[in-house]
């Protein structure tokens, strides 16, 4: 077997043992790896991730913090890419979930030997969940659209859906001690905060390479938003483009209620490494606010209070 191989898996032992460990949301622990926490395949993927991917520089890479709209920034974004290939009455999103639609890399990297993706015609499309300074340093000459949610939201959403995939040898996660998990940052690929914040910043620094988007926003301007990824992605809407409403079509395609009611998103799978996950488990309400059917005060209070507290002096707010 390969040498370096082994001696990556002793690391990953080695770390699994030493590392501060906290509650999972859907598996018994997280473990805080440079600053992040993660669950024990994360750990192995991220040490895979830095050792064998090869990034060229013409990938584009989706980045989120899980539940903030990756689903629906996957079909916008590969919709938009691909314009020219597919027509809006037999499109490749009406047999495909959006989710497979191009690759994680987290989910990608679980095992190995690793998949090269030399066989995608550029560009090539990624996406992660991983906060920026996870990401292997050639990554990040790359263009990122990074996409993110009010974290009440977010809060509520992962909740739903950690449950949906949590072991079954576990009790259900209750709403309270998930809030109180979140606050302290122990989340898959949180905390929160400091996430958003890795892509905040680096996209003031370089905004030609980093594309900040808000679900809210996606949802208040969906047209403008997928002439913002056209353009990003190199190719804005041509007069002629604009003449046949692509755009329009693209938001419309890639809807809440067009999505969520096709066969495929209502009983396909998706394999997210660990186990496979029902399509429609994707799709729960797409609506900003849900927070307030789950919330108390007080806890509103208390997570907006951090919202504030750490991103204070950015010129980022939610
Ligand atoms: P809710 O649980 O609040 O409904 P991710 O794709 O990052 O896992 O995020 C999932 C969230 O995005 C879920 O939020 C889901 O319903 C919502 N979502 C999925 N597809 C959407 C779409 N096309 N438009 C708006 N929201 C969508």
């Amino acid at each position: 077997e390969d040498g370096d191989y082994i001696k990556l898996c002793k690391e990953y032992d080695y770390l699994i043992e030493t590392i501060p460990k906290g509650n999972g949301w859907n598996v018994k622990h997280l473990y805080k790896y440079n600053g992040f926490w993660l669950n024990p395949i994360g750990i192995k993927a991220n040490l895979l991730l830095h050792a064998y991917f090869k990034s060229h520089p013409t990938d584009i890479f989706l980045a989120s913090f899980m539940k903030s709209g990756t689903t629906w920034l996957k079909a916008l974004m590969i919709s938009t890419i691909n314009r020219h290939r597919y027509n809006f009455t037999d499109h490749h999103l009406h047999h495909h979930g959006p989710q497979s639609t191009f690759p994680s890399i987290d989910i990608e990297f679980q095992s190995y030997p690793i998949t090269d993706f030399m066989h995608i015609s550029a560009p090539r499309l990624f996406a992660t969940h991983l906060p920026r300074t996870l990401l292997p340093p050639s990554v990040t000459s790359c263009k990122f659209i990074y996409i993110c949610r009010d974290p009440k939201d977010v809060l509520v959403s992962k909740w739903f859906f950690m449950n949906k995939i949590r072991d079954t040898d576990l009790p259900p996660l209750s709403f309270d001690e998930a809030f109180d998990l979140f606050c302290q940052g122990i989340s898959d690929f949180g905390p929160f905060w400091e996430h958003v914040l890795s892509y905040w910043r680096a996209s003031l620094d370089a905004p030609d390479k980093i594309l900040f988007l808000k679900y809210e926003e996606v949802k208040e301007q969906p047209e403008a938003v997928v002439r913002k990824l056209a353009t990003f992605m190199g190719e804005p809407f041509t007069a002629e483009e604009d003449e046949q409403r692509v755009a329009e079509n693209i938001v419309n395609m890639c809807s809440f209620e067009n999505l969520s009611n096709l066969e495929v998103n209502k009983t396909g799978v998706f394999n997210i490494g660990i186990g496979k996950v029902g399509n429609r488990e994707f799709f729960r309400k797409g609506k900003i606010g849900d927070w307030k059917n789950y919330m108390t005060e007080e806890m509103k209070q208390r997570i907006d209070g951090i919202t504030h507290e750490k991103l204070k002096g950015s010129g980022l707010a939610f």
